[in-house]
């Protein structure tokens, strides 16, 4: 079993990273924080509000809002992919002041001042109990927004750094950026706090874009979500949603469909970036890495928030996980079909609660 603390700014497909949490058996979810991102911290925190509530989890999973913006430069969000509330399009979520979604978020009115604190705070509660209970349960931390909380939890509780088993995060390229020539989104927001992690004595795994732009929603995936019993029809139609679980899915992937369609051109569907992370904890048989040393770039007049891969070597001095070693497991693979094979189980048992 793998006890997992998921640090998100949802976000389409950080929306389908939770239900991937919530709903691979060998995965316990043990709370959620938030951070600025796609869309501001208060929309992203709402966001994950709904999403817990939408697919089922149990009420227990913390929320903690966290950081509203970057460590060092200004906030920046991601209206044209994500809509502006950070979830647009998505039909059959709750709105963020119903009583159900209320409900998850306690009705606490944060101050700004008050959210990181709640963040780390949640974090480090959680990974000290958890720890603490006689066989001393690792946490696993996965990040699939930028990484200012994650930065500012290993600088406030480097004691703790030592409970966590691994750190997962989406983010990222080999020479390949989205939001920039050369940067990719998460890092782009905050490259100072991705570059205070990477520098972290913790084993860490980036999943990058070159490997998530494999894992598209095609149609055909896109079918077998609506309905796993319908067999293509001739003209390539989608059928009817054969739940209301499956309904709210297919409308946050027409969604991201057409803003990767309008945005970068994708014409086969929407890389699924996020749920990556977590089908990495889950089953990392799925994947194939290497180990590197990463370093991002926080100066560059053109390149700055880029990741740079150390592919030859030269930089590493050391075996470790930290400052001067190779920092880093490098998804460069996935197995599509089995990853969508977990998805698709996963929300069977979504639909199943
Ligand atoms: C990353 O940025 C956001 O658009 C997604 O949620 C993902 O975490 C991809 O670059
Ligand atoms: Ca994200």
């Amino acid at each position: 079993m793998k006890f997992v603390w998921l640090d998100c700014d949802p976000g389409h497909d950080d929306a389908t990273a939770i239900m991937l949490a919530l709903h691979c058996p060998n995965i316990r979810l043990l709370g959620i924080s938030t951070v600025h991102g796609n869309a501001s911290a208060e929309n992203t925190n709402n966001n994950a509000a709904r999403c817990l509530y939408a697919f089922a989890a149990a009420e227990h999973i913390r929320i903690c809002p966290g950081a509203t913006k970057p460590l060092l430069r200004p906030e920046r969000h991601d209206p044209e992919i994500h809509g502006a509330d950070g979830l647009g399009g998505v039909e059959g979520l709750p709105p963020a002041d119903s009583p159900e979604v209320q409900a998850r978020l306690q009705g606490d009115e944060v101050t700004t001042e008050a959210r990181t604190v709640r963040a780390l705070e949640g974090m480090a509660q959680t990974i000290e109990q958890w720890w603490k209970r006689g066989c001393g349960y690792k946490m696993t931390v996965v990040s699939t927004g930028p990484m200012t909380n994650i930065a500012l939890f290993v600088s406030a509780y480097p004691d703790l750094v030592q409970c966590i088993e691994e750190f997962v995060f989406m983010g990222g390229g080999v020479g390949v950026g989205n939001r920039s020539s050369c940067a990719e989104f998460n890092i782009l927001c905050d490259p100072e706090a991705a570059q205070i992690v990477l520098n972290v004595p913790v084993k860490k795994v980036m999943i990058p874009l070159n490997v998530t732009h494999t894992a598209i929603v095609t149609q055909s995936i896109h079918r077998r979500l609506l309905n796993p019993n319908v067999s293509p029809s001739p003209d390539g139609t989608l059928p009817p949603a054969a739940t209301p679980l499956r309904h709210m899915l297919s409308t946050l992937l027409n969604f991201f469909t057409e803003s990767y369609k309008s945005t970068f051109g994708f014409m086969d569907g929407p890389p699924l970036h996020d749920a990556l992370t977590i089908a990495y904890v889950a089953m990392p048989e799925l994947f194939t890495c290497r180990r590197y040393r990463v370093d991002v770039e926080l100066s560059g007049e053109y390149t700055a928030g880029e990741t740079v891969v150390d592919v030859w070597n030269y930089r590493a001095c050391d075996d470790s996980w930290g400052r001067n070693g190779k920092n880093c497991l490098v998804a460069e693979s996935v197995d599509v079909e089995g990853f969508f094979k977990l998805f698709l189980e996963c929300v069977e048992r979504c639909d199943d609660v």
